[in-house]
Formats: structure tokens, sequence, C-alpha cells
């Protein structure tokens, strides 16, 4: 192994560092070189199982960056530590910056033992360069899981429950967390227990729980997917971040590529910084956004923080407006009074899973107990139809006593796809089922991979069904899902909280549509221009 930084006894130099083979520019550098050295020797393969995906030099120094503490005693964390070149990173920039006298205490919980003398090489040649600074710095190596480290376990007569332990605080904690899935038992979800919907992903726990052990003037800084921005899975973490940090910086990488792409690992990932101040409703949060990970095209933002970190009751969600007119679009979007549920209408998921059905499904209408069944494709423009097939997919359901639970009264529906393709133009394609149209059968099957809303206590008219599709398909509503969230699902949970105009607007844009939706120059962005009142230049991009 290398020895640590240059040892010229006469004339000490921080930069720079040399090695038997290297000499390095900075401790960035030197990290990244353990970081070689370390997957030199462990194959990708063995590492993504590990949630080893090592954070590129350009990032680690950025993400070092947005720290903004004058304090001259600072405690720093990294929870999931690698080879540390998180920590390397703020250690260069205390030395670029030419500070002096500073206390420091740096953490570090690694809980894969192999990577251990790496990280160790790392944190000696960072006390080294801020020793010569007369810098003090100490740091400890946690050789454990940081979520089980931090969770206290009570046992008594048969009963076993969990407690955190937060006494340890910091003021500066960084992380690149591992990213892999739990199981909704394991002790690290049964310790978060109140955090955890459906089945928990350990990077959100990592933030959480650093969230939780920021001293009372302490800044987080993560590299994360922007995953638990919208959807279920992370609504109870999200609630807790949006109410009790300040999101005051963000940077979005907005490819799907590359800021991992060593290790082939497709992501959108986002950068944050956040703090333990409580959020002011009047705050700023400075939203940034480049294409790779060198940050070229770089562009920023300065956003209310109010359109990013945003609740509707319950329901938390982190907005990412990237232009101007994002931000415009959440703003009127947000200015709508009411919602489905206010409304009357409801949104539920497709009953028919197509694999467990198997045995009810047919690829005709075989006989008189079976009823047409819809599918993504059978959504043609703004309208259902069930003519054509796909694949081979079936095109009916039979019903009997085993499947009666699985169709739908035949009535009015909006009807839209639970999934987009990349190439697809908009993330919203709702569809009006038209009971007329299906007025020979009773009941109708609907297949797994549609949403469909219907009215709770009466049936939905053509006018409401056209009103609200014409609504979801335009350009408005694509772009609001757009900053809502980086992938090209938009689930029934997004739906259920998205603002709606009154019901006179949805009933005026549902007849024009009515009237209008076979005509091939129709278009659902003029009709909600025309109704709404809104800018020609925010209704088409
Ligand atoms: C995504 S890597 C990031 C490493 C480093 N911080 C960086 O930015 O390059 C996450 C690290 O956390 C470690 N890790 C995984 N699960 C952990 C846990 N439960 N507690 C502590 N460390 C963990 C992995 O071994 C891995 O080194």
């Amino acid at each position: 192994m290398t020895s640590i930084i240059s040892k010229n006894q006469n004339k000490p130099t921080l930069y720079p560092y040399s090695t038997e083979n290297n000499i390095f520019q900075n401790l960035v550098e030197y990290a990244n070189n353990q970081t070689k050295l370390y997957c030199e020797v462990n194959p990708v393969s063995g590492r993504k199982l590990k949630g080893q995906i090592f954070t590129p030099p350009k990032i680690a120094s950025f993400m070092a960056g947005l720290f903004t503490s004058q304090n001259n005693k600072i405690k720093i964390l990294d929870p999931g530590a690698g080879t540390g070149i998180l920590v390397a990173a703020i250690c260069d920039r205390f030395i670029q910056e030419n500070h002096r006298n500073l206390d420091i205490t740096i953490h570090v919980y690694e809980n894969d033992k192999t990577v251990l003398p790496f990280l160790q090489s790392t944190l000696e040649a960072c006390k080294t360069a801020l020793n010569k600074l007369d810098c003090s710095m100490d740091y400890q190596i946690f050789e454990n899981d940081f979520i089980l480290h931090h969770a206290k376990v009570d046992t008594d007569e048969g009963w076993t429950a969990y407690s955190l332990d937060l006494s340890t605080r910091y003021d500066l904690i960084i992380s690149n967390p591992p990213y892999y899935k739990l199981n909704k038992s394991s002790p690290e979800a049964l310790a978060l227990q109140q955090y955890v919907y459906g089945q928990p992903n350990i990077y959100a726990f990592f933030m959480l729980l650093s969230g939780m052990l920021l001293s009372q003037t302490g800044e987080m800084v993560f590299i994360t997917p922007r995953s638990f921005c919208s959807g279920l899975y992370y609504s109870k973490i999200r609630r807790w971040f949006v109410n009790t940090l300040t999101l005051d910086r963000l940077h979005l990488f907005e490819t799907r590529k590359d800021v991992f792409v060593d290790d082939e690992i497709l992501q959108e990932n986002l950068i944050f910084h956040a703090t333990s101040a409580q959020p002011k409703p009047d705050g700023k949060t400075l939203i940034s956004v480049s294409y790779d990970r060198q940050f070229t095209q770089y562009q920023e933002m300065i956003v209310p923080s109010k359109d990013v970190a945003y609740c509707r009751g319950d329901d938390c969600y982190i907005r990412i407006p990237i232009s101007k007119t994002d931000l415009e679009i959440i703003e009127i979007v947000d200015s709508w009074p009411q919602s489905l549920n206010s409304l009357g209408f409801e949104i539920s998921t497709g009953p028919v899973v197509d694999f467990r059905a198997v045995k009810h499904l047919r690829a005709t209408l075989e006989n008189s107990n079976c009823v047409p069944l819809l599918w993504m494709h059978n959504i043609k423009g703004i309208d259902v139809e069930w003519s054509g097939g796909k694949n081979g997919k079936a095109k009916a359901i039979e019903i009997n006593p085993e499947s009666k639970n699985l169709v739908l009264p035949t009535r009015n529906y909006v009807v839209m796809k639970r999934f987009t393709s990349k190439e697809q133009k908009k993330r919203v394609h709702a569809a009006v089922l038209n009971a007329d149209n299906f007025s020979e059968f009773e009941f109708i099957g609907l297949e797994n991979h549609l949403n469909y809303v219907h009215k709770n206590r009466s049936l939905m008219t053509l006018d409401e069904a056209y009103g609200i599709s014409a609504l979801l398909n335009t350009t408005i509503i694509d772009q609001y899902f757009r900053a809502l969230n980086g992938n090209t699902q938009v689930n029934a949970t997004d739906i259920r909280s998205l603002s709606l105009p009154d019901y006179d607007k949805i009933l005026a844009i549902g007849k024009l549509a009515r009237k209008k939706h076979l005509d091939p120059d129709f278009d659902c962005d003029d009709a909600i221009s025309k109704v709404l009142k809104i800018g020609k230049h925010l209704v088409k991009n």
C-alpha cells in the first residue's frame, strides 16, 4: 500500500501529496485513488450488493462546497463512508480556504470490513494535511451498521421495543448512502417502524436518521436517487423531512445515466443541502441542474421554498422546477382549489392482474359470461377503444364466482395509463370509458396497468369524464408531474393529491372536449387555455 502524504522533512508542502507511485493534487484525488485500488480487487457485482457506488471526485467536491458553517469547532459525520472521499472533500475545502485552528471531529460508519484499510488511509491523509494547518483533527471509524448502531433494543418478557439513540449530534453530515431494499421485518425497519410504508430502502433511512442527528445549527448534504421526492413509499419519511428541515439547495442531474456511469447504475440523482432550521414560509431554495457529472450546461434558479417542499394535507412532496415556466405552472396548479376527492371522485387501480387471473382471461368473447377486458393499449387519444388487440393479449375476461370481484359495473370512467414509456410525449395519458359504447355488457374488466377515476356516490357524467381527461392530458399537467417526479410513472396517490380547478370549469372543459374530441384539430391545451384563461406560452412548449 502507499505511504501517506509526502514526507519532505525539511520543507513540508501540502500539495501535491506524493506516494510511492503517485502524486495527488488534493485529498479527493488521494481518496479517489483509494477507491480505484479497492475496486481493482472488488468487482462491481459484489459492490452493488453492498450498496457500494462510490462518489466521483467532482461530485464529492461539489457536495462539500455546499456547506455554509463558519464554526471553528466542527463535528462531521459520513454514515456510509466507503473509502472516505466525501470527508476528504470537506477537508480539502478547509485547506483551500486556508482555515486555521479548527477543532474537527470526524465520525464515519462503514460496515464492510474489506474497505476499512482504504478508508483509514484516507482519514490519515486528511489528519496529516489538516495538522499542517494547525487544525486539530480526530477521527473515529465505527465498523458497524449505521442504523443499528443508533437503535436501542429493550426486551422484556417476550416484548421487544425499539427506540433511537440520538445523543451524539453533528454539525455537518455528508453522505452518498447505500441503496438496497430492506425487509419490512428487518431490525433496521423495526427501529424506524413509524416511518415505514411498504418495502423500505436503506438510503431513505440513512437520510432520515442523519436528519435526526443534526445539531441545532447542523447541515446535511446528500446525494440520493430522486425517488424519495414523491410517491407513497417514502411518504412518511418525506413528511418528517419537509416539516422538520429546511431544504435550501437542490442540484438535479437531468440525465438518467452518467452520474455513476462507471458502475452502470441508471438512476436520476439529486444532491440536496438541508439544515435543521425550521422551514420558513418565505424561504428560498436555490435549484441547479446539470446534464452530466462534469456539471456542464450548469444552470441555476432561486425559487420560493414553498414551491419545492410542499404539503397538501398530510401528503408532502419535494418538487423540482428547473425553469421559470415550471415555476409558473406549479403556482397555477397550486392555486386551483379542488382535488378529485373534494369534487366527489376517487381513483383506483384496475383490479385484473393478468398473471394472477390467467385462468379467467379469454382471447375473445367466447361465451355469454365473457366481458371486454381493457388494457393500456385500448387508450386511443382521449377515448377508450376496445376493438384493437395487441401482442395476443386477452381481449375478454370470463365472469364466474371466482372472478366476479375482478370486474367493474359498466359506467363512465376516466381511465389512465399507470406507466408511460420514455419515448412517449406525456407522462399522463387519460381517456374516457364511455359506458354507452359497452351498453350490452353489465360489467367490464380493467387491467392492473390502468388507474381509473370513478364517482363515490353517483354516476360520472360524460361532461365530467371528458373534463377530467382533457385536463389530465394537457402540457401543463405533464410539466407539473415532471417537476414532481423523475420517473415515467404517475401513480394514484400523485393524482389524488393533484389540485384541480372548480367543478364548473371542469364541466366547461368537458363540454368543449365532448363536442370536439373527434375533430383532428381538437387540442386539450387550447381547451384549458380558453376555459381557465391561462397564457398560451404556458399551455404549450
Ligand atoms: C454508496 S457507498 C458510498 C461510499 C462513499 N461515502 C462515497 O461517497 O464514495 C455506501 C457505503 O456505505 C456502506 N454501507 C452499506 N450499508 C451500510 C450500513 N448499514 N451501515 C454503514 N455503512 C453501510 C457500503 O459498504 C458503502 O461503502
